[in-house]
């Protein structure tokens, strides 16, 4: 982490419109609780849904439990990204793989799996829940409230 400057990390996914945005409004709202100051976007390593809103069914699943994720557009991970976040955060096993080819060499370390931060959880991805049912974007939730909580450790150290 770059000294006198709070910390800034990226949540990634495919599209930036189910996995990643959630990671970004659960990061958000459990961060603002420990009072973490810090700064939080996410991308998505795809483009099909730049400027869209995050799914309907995400938008649901996070309401439930009191995260809004309404505000949120997708956007497509940049270059200038890889310069201005001290952590970028994939979600799954591909999305790492597309950061690390995209990223200059000396940024690679910058760029960790997110389920790293619950290592105590069986799945080392946040499976993609676009194509399944209701249950999988409350999976997805169970999992990144989880991460979150341990991210939010290891900036606070
Ligand atoms: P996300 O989910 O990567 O968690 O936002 C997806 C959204 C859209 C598609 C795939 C995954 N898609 O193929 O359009």
């Amino acid at each position: 982490m770059s000294k006198g400057k709070r910390p800034a990390v990226l949540f990634v996914c495919l599209g930036n419109i189910c996995r990643s945005p959630t990671a970004e409004a659960v990061f958000r709202a459990r961060a603002a609780a420990a009072g973490l100051d810090v700064e939080i976007d996410s991308a998505g390593t795809g483009a099909w849904h730049v400027g869209k809103s995050p799914d309907p069914r995400a938008q649901a699943a996070g309401e439930a439990r009191g995260y809004d994720l309404s505000p949120l557009r997708a956007r497509q991970v940049k270059a200038a990204d890889f310069q201005r976040f001290d952590l970028i955060l994939a979600m799954d096993e591909d999305n790492y793989e597309m950061l690390c080819l995209k990223a200059p060499g000396d940024v690679r370390e910058r760029i960790v799996m997110m389920m790293d931060f619950a290592p105590d959880h069986p799945e080392r991805s946040v499976p993609d829940p676009y194509y399944g049912g209701d249950d999988g974007f409350a999976h997805v939730l169970d999992m990144l409230e989880e991460a979150s909580d341990g991210l939010i450790a290891h900036l606070s150290r």
